[in-house]
């Protein structure tokens, strides 16, 4: 096969798939970053990372001048490319099941230019069984094409250092698919872990829940500390204070964003819903912003306060706002009171205002994403500061 691109990279403008294009494209891949997303793509070719994403920009720049990455609209670039790997976003529906069409939906939309010979690799956090499930599908249809999954597992914000030092998962519905994923990585992943695609689409799942679950238990510990009128940092630091046991003890904070919740909600699917410490870790995260309004609310009439929230992106250092709990805050305190403001370093929003201004301007301030730009706000003592990740160093009672 005579190929313009080695990879074609479907959904290559996200937070995913752009990093990874620009890392097949800077190891010496010919890369086609393909999407649908008609307002990234001159942004994109001008070497303008459309996201927060660090070193990428000049990496970025670097394989456009080199010729090695094409971002596209075109969908003749798919059927141009020896291997697809697909990264769109794989959501929850609003009955907080895993939207189990949208990747088939997707396939169907695509079918047409897949061609015989390809390898396709999802790379999207996926249910379980979909990659076998695709591969069926496409048998059916009649195509002649390897199917294997390979999940990202990178943190967002630092694609570009991880894809190289994190061992790859990979796995293929045959031998052959399982051989060519495995392959193609190998230029940017110095190992691989071969396994199963259903154990490497639970790998995925568990990988999340583990993580929000941890997140999950240091809020809890802070309710419980705080509910005992106990500051729970002092308590923190002594345990955790140079013993190994407990020094991978998250702090408490708002813990959210576009993968952790909506992957352990989709292992919970996964087992009927029979995943208790899964579902208790959603009702402790995403509880927290009633629970720092409630108590609140014990204490003032918030409707003759005016209420501050510093940080809207849904963690420290980024521009994502996917899911983040700023903005469930700012809607439960809306009924609270009309006097409330936001502020973000990264996220451009008119209706925002400046960091310190905001500072001035309230009676109350929630540090709810803690971008390390606050660290040297001047706030006076007469505020009161809400401060859950206790950025500032004076305790965290609410
Ligand atoms: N964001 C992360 O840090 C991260 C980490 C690991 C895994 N994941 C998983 O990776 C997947 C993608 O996440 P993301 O954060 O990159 O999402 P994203 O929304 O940033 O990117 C998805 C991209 O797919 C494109 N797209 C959507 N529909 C399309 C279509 N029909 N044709 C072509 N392109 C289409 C969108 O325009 C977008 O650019 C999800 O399954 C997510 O769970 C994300």
């Amino acid at each position: 096969m005579d190929n313009k691109f080695d990879v074609c990279v479907l959904g290559g403008f996200g937070h995913v798939g752009l990093p990874l294009s620009i890392a097949f494209a800077g190891a010496g891949k010919r890369v086609c970053a393909f999407d649908i997303a008609k307002d990234k793509i001159e942004s994109i070719k001008s070497g303008k990372m459309p996201f927060m994403e660090d070193g990428a920009e000049e990496k970025l720049q670097k394989v456009l001048e080199s010729g090695m990455l094409t971002p596209s609209l075109s969908t003749d670039d798919i059927s141009n490319s020896e291997n697809l790997i697909i990264v769109i976003g794989t959501p929850t529906d609003s009955h907080l099941s895993p939207e189990f069409d949208s990747m088939m939906t997707f396939i169907d939309q695509y079918i047409k230019y897949f061609k015989d010979g390809q390898l396709i690799v999802l790379r999207s956090t996926v249910y379980p069984g979909t990659t076998e499930m695709l591969y069926k599908k496409l048998k059916e249809k009649g195509k002649n094409i390897e199917v294997a999954f390979c999940p990202e597992r990178i943190i967002e914000g630092y694609a570009l250092k991880e894809l190289y030092e994190l061992p790859q998962i990979v796995s293929g519905t045959t031998e052959n698919a399982e051989r060519r994923a495995k392959e193609l990585f190998s230029c940017i992943a110095k190992e691989a872990i071969v396994v199963k695609p259903v154990e490497a689409e639970v790998a995925k799942l568990l990988t999340n829940a583990w993580r929000y679950i941890r997140f999950s238990v240091a809020n809890q510990f802070f309710m419980i500390c705080n509910d005992a009128g106990l500051d729970f940092y002092k308590i923190y630091n002594a345990l955790t204070y140079n013993y190994p046991r407990a020094k991978d003890m998250p702090k408490a904070g708002f813990a959210s964003g576009p993968c952790l919740f909506k992957d352990t909600v989709q292992l919970s699917a996964f087992n009927n819903y029979g995943f208790p410490l899964g579902n208790s870790a959603v009702l402790i995260n995403e509880g927290l912003p009633f629970y720092i309004i409630k108590k609140l609310k014990e204490k003032h009439d918030l409707n003759k306060k005016r209420i501050g929230i510093l940080g809207m992106a849904f963690k420290a250092g980024s521009d994502d706002k996917r899911d983040s709990l700023s903005y469930k805050l700012k809607t439960l305190l809306e009924f609270e009171t009309n006097k409330i403001y936001c502020t973000d370093v990264y996220i451009k929003d008119p209706g925002f205002i400046g960091a310190q201004e905001l500072v001035d301007r309230s009676d109350i301030i929630i540090v709810a994403t803690p971008h390390k730009e606050y660290a040297n706000l001047k706030i006076g003592s007469e505020k009161e500061v809400i401060d859950v990740w206790n950025f500032y160093g004076k305790g965290a009672t609410v």
